[in-house]
């Protein structure tokens, strides 16, 4: 009898009957296409006299193998080469498996006591998965605008599949983000796209019982902005130094990066670029007025285009080339008058201020400015004028100033010499004589009326001699003003010692008292001597 035939007759006669012990393990049991499996027994009790193994695909019913002591490993020839079973427990090695290999695998045991046991268990092979990948529906997606759809797609059988931004889970909410799952795919869609959604990167997953699988990062650029459009700078000023190298930069932030164009008082300009320079105003000689800026930042694949604030400015020249206007010919004091006036090269003036000596120059009857101050008349000019005269021009960017020191001739006034008055004679004779004067004065000396030939400032003799007292007149003349004035000095020579006699520490009041004092108690010693001579009786010889 063939083997098979009777196993098959034993599986049919001896079904539903129980043997306590479980051969098999609860199914269902997976396994991967190509791959090998065992399907292993709880048999521990390796005496039993027959174990078959059946095979059913749910319509047909295969005969794979048995074992036995006896007889040993025998092999259904479809099964010849890709499958072995244990003797000692009964274990079914099945390799290189195919989709066919799915279905219910039957043990069968007879047990030496001749009880038989029959259980079944379902093995799925499954389809080996795939490596996931990624596709977007938009290559070029919009922030708040537009709807991504991203699908997953992988091959194998049973698959689940997860959406991973960088390592997180990426939860849908089924509103905004939407997760659908098919056997073979899964498509994640936002809406209103934002451009953190698509960088992390975003990974999918494609797991069944036996394999996990997971994509290649994906990132996908979401095209945001114009967005905080800035001009720098940002507070507007009146003035900007005509000339300067003045830029205003406009920023935005933007993917792709932006474009910029400019607005002159709301007018497109010809100027485009993050950056308008003051010279490419100047050279559109539209500086000067002033005029509000505005910038745009323009996104060329969003296609919006977004203003900066304003920023309003005039130019201005700056003062340069500052100088005081002076008469050339000589000034006389109390005669001449002098107008001094400032000018500058370039530069809009908006102020002027005149100092003499670094103090503010005040209008008088001598001194009248002219009626935007850009020159001062001074008539008549006076010694003390002789000063320096400085005009400081402004503007609202630049401040300038020149400086002048006017020269007034005059004198010579306050002619004085000093020197002793009184000397001794061989003692030295010093005399000096100073005037106020512009230009200084020269000096000659008179003595007694008569020239003495020394031209200086000081007069001296070495050692007096009686001859020297007499009057000494200092002769100052002034070349510029053409005036001489003198003075006279006396001087009086004494006699050696006569100079001495003044006690040192009394006053002129106490030497006058001591000299009375003495005079008196002279005079009364005189009185006294005459009085007694005429008291005294003159005895005649006679
Ligand atoms: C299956 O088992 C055979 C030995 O019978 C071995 O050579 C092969 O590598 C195994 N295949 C896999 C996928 O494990
Ligand atoms: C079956 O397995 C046993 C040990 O488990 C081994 O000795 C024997 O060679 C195997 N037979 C085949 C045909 O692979
Ligand atoms: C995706 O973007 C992230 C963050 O910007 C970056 O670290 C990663 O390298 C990118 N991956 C790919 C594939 O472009
Ligand atoms: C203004 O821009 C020009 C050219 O772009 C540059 O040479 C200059 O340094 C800039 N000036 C300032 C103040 O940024
Ligand atoms: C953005 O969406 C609005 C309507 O929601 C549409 O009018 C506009 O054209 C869209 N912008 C772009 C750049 O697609
Ligand atoms: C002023 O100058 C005039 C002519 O140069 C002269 O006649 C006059 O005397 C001068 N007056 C004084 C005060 O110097
Ligand atoms: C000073 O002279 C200038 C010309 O040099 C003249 O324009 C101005 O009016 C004069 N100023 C006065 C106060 O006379
Ligand atoms: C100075 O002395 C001279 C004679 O030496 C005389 O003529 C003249 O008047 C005197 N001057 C003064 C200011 O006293
Ligand atoms: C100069 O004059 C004074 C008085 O005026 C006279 O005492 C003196 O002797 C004179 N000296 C000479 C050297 O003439």
């Amino acid at each position: 009898m063939d083997l098979f035939a009777y196993k098959s007759l034993l599986f049919l006669s001896l079904i539903g009957c129980c043997v306590a012990d479980e051969l098999l393990p609860a199914g269902p049991l997976e396994a991967v296409l190509g791959k090998n499996v065992t399907i292993k027994t709880l048999i521990k009790d390796p005496s039993y006299l027959f174990i078959t193994w059946t095979f059913s695909d749910g319509k047909e019913a295969n005969s794979i193998a048995s074992v036995s002591e006896s007889t040993g490993l025998k092999l259904n020839d479809a099964y010849k080469g890709r499958v072995n079973v244990s003797s000692i427990n009964g274990n079914l090695f099945l390799k290189d498996l195919k989709s066919e290999d799915s279905g219910d695998y039957q043990i069968q045991i007879i047990k030496k006591d001749g009880s038989t046991k029959t259980e079944e268990i379902n093995l799925r092979v499954l389809e080996p998965v795939s490596k996931p990948k990624i596709t977007s529906d938009l290559t070029e997606p919009i922030e708040h605008n537009s709807t991504v759809v991203l699908t997953c797609t992988a091959t194998g059988s049973f698959l689940t599949f997860s959406w991973l931004r960088g390592a997180t889970p990426i939860e849908a909410d089924g509103k905004r983000v939407i997760v659908a799952n098919k056997e073979e795919s899964s498509t994640l869609t936002i809406n209103n796209v934002l451009r953190s959604d698509l960088v992390g990167p975003i990974f999918c997953t494609a797991v069944n019982k036996l394999e996990t699988e997971k994509s290649s990062g994906f990132n996908l650029t979401v095209y945001y902005g114009p967005e905080e459009v800035t001009l720098t700078p940002s507070k507007s000023s009146d003035v900007i130094e005509a000339g300067s190298n003045f830029n205003m930069s406009c920023a935005a932030g933007s993917l792709p990066p932006a474009t910029f164009v400019w607005y002159r008082n709301k007018v497109l300009m010809e100027n485009s670029g993050p950056v308008l320079t003051l010279a490419t105003i100047e050279k559109l000689k539209l500086g000067a007025q002033k005029a509000e800026y505005t910038c745009a930042a323009k996104n060329a694949k969003t296609l919006r285009a977004i203003a900066s604030t304003g920023f309003s400015f005039a130019t201005m020249e700056p003062i340069s080339g500052v100088s005081v206007i002076v008469p050339t010919e000589v000034l006389m004091a109390g005669n001449s008058s002098a107008n001094l006036s400032c000018l500058a090269t370039s530069g809009t003036v908006t102020t002027r201020t005149w100092l003499k000596d670094g103090k503010p120059l005040v209008a008088s009857s001598r001194v009248v400015f002219s009626a935007d101050k850009s020159s001062v008349k001074i008539d008549p000019v006076q010694k003390e004028d002789n000063a320096e005269f400085t005009c400081q021009l402004s503007n609202a960017i630049s401040k300038f100033k020149a400086s002048h020191t006017m020269t007034v001739n005059y004198g010579p006034d306050s002619v004085m010499v000093t020197g002793q008055a009184e000397v001794e004679v061989k003692d030295p004779i010093e005399l000096s004589c100073s005037s106020e004067s512009v230009p200084a004065a020269t000096f000659t000396w008179k003595f007694n009326g008569t020239a003495t030939g020394v031209k200086t400032a000081k007069y001296v003799v070495e050692k007096a001699t009686y001859k020297n007292t007499g009057s000494y007149m200092c002769v100052a003349t002034n070349a510029g003003t053409g005036r001489t004035m003198t003075k006279n000095f006396t001087v009086s020579v004494k006699e050696e010692g006569a100079l001495d006699v003044e006690p040192e520490g009394l006053s002129d009041g106490a030497i006058a008292g001591i000299v009375i004092a003495v005079l008196v108690a002279l005079g009364a010693a005189i009185g006294l001597i005459i009085y007694c001579r005429q008291k005294v009786p003159v005895e005649s010889p006679y």
